[in-house]
């Protein structure tokens, strides 16, 4: 029932880091888990078909049951179900994570109501009261910012309607009053992880830009004090020289980095917080003149197909995996709590790396 995975396995599972390519059946090997967390025949529902989000570990304190939230029992083959998605499907993350909810709904029955808030507050709070109003009778959420959506988590509570976040977590919501669980990566370690493959691509040395996600949201803030506190700590020789938001979007990431690198012609390694703006730097790296991959070292963070591709090109030198198939393991998560076990209020998934050792066998996992 919710027990902490943080088994041997997955301490194991921890260890390995760059390099060290992890298999769908590698993965299997290690858990002993034969049917992931999630519990899908779908292997994630996703425009890459790859692998689905596997817990690693259960945080966040004791947890919560149907009794303790107030709400009724439900069948979810026979439910209608609200998916919030908080910016455009013009990023591969986004679309993977809708279609991975969307191919779970269709695998278990369920009737679901999507809408996308295209990166308004305004309007996710009104998405969800809408998906309220049509009879929604779980949510998930994918939160545009970790603060602000509290009339719509109080439109859900009167209506008993409980909610998942996926990928964002709210700050100042109350874990089984707000919202039942957060499911998502562990976004310090993320930023610890892309500090290391940093270090490794500049032997340690040289000039960092951060191109930062966008503001308002704790994956920023955590991939940013994760990727810092291991430089510190670790790699004193890259000095960060320039930060700005990027938006998490392509344009803009090749905007800003186009202003970085007149401002600063010194800088030799970006840390892009999503492959999206990482994309957006390879072009203006090559614009002024550069060779990105080698000349100026790109590190980045979600692990999409052109991503990874452009690590097996040469143009990345890194990428840690933010893995958006949340659908199979936020449907079984609903399922577990409509049947009486306790969900804890945080669940972390296991994210992989991706560098020059294992991209070409890895394109086809990524999404
Ligand atoms: O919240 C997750 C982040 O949001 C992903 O890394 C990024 O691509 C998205 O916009």
């Amino acid at each position: 029932m919710n027990a902490d995975r943080s088994t041997p396995a997955s301490g194991r599972l921890r260890g390995l880091r760059m390099g060290t390519a992890l298999t769908a059946a590698t993965l299997l090997a290690l858990t002993g888990c034969a049917n992931p967390e999630g519990g899908g025949a779908n292997p994630g529902g996703t425009s890459g078909g790859g692998q689905q989000v596997t817990k690693t570990q259960d945080a966040g304190g004791a947890g919560c049951t149907l009794q303790q939230y107030g709400v009724d029992k439900l069948d979810l083959t026979k439910a209608t179900v609200g998916f919030s998605q908080s910016e455009k499907e013009a990023n591969p993350f986004r679309i993977a994570e809708t279609a991975s909810i969307t191919a779970e709904a269709k695998r278990v029955g369920a009737r679901l109501i999507t809408t996308n808030a295209n990166s308004d507050l305004g309007k996710q709070i009104s998405d969800i009261q809408s998906m309220l109003a049509q009879g929604a009778q779980l949510l998930i959420v994918a939160p545009l910012n970790s603060e602000g959506l509290e009339p719509a988590l109080r439109a859900a509570r009167e209506k008993k309607v409980p909610v998942i976040t996926v990928d964002r977590k709210l700050s100042s919501a109350a874990p089984c009053k707000d919202y039942l669980t957060f499911i998502g990566s562990d976004f310090v370690d993320q930023g610890k992880r892309a500090g290391e493959a940093m270090a490794k691509a500049t032997g340690g040395n040289g000039k960092v830009a951060i191109l930062l996600g966008s503001s308002g949201n704790n994956v920023t803030t955590d991939r940013t004090s994760g990727f810092k506190d291991y430089l510190k700590a670790s790699a004193p020789g890259l000095q960060i020289v320039a930060e700005q938001t990027g938006d998490f979007a392509r344009e803009k990431g090749q905007q800003v980095t186009e202003q970085l690198l007149q401002a600063n012609p010194g800088i030799t390694a970006i840390y892009a917080q999503n492959d999206e703006m990482a994309l957006g730097a390879v072009t203006a790296v090559r614009s002024a003149g550069k060779k990105p991959g080698t000349d100026i070292k790109i590190v980045s963070v979600d692990g999409t197909r052109n991503a990874v591709e452009g690590i097996v090109a040469g143009d990345l030198n890194a990428v840690i995996e933010s893995n958006p198939r949340f659908g199979p393991l936020a449907f079984s998560t609903a399922q577990k709590f409509y049947a009486g076990e306790t969900i804890t209020p945080t669940v972390i998934i296991q994210d992989k790396s991706y560098d020059t050792a294992n991209a070409k066998a890895e394109v086809a996992n990524a999404y």
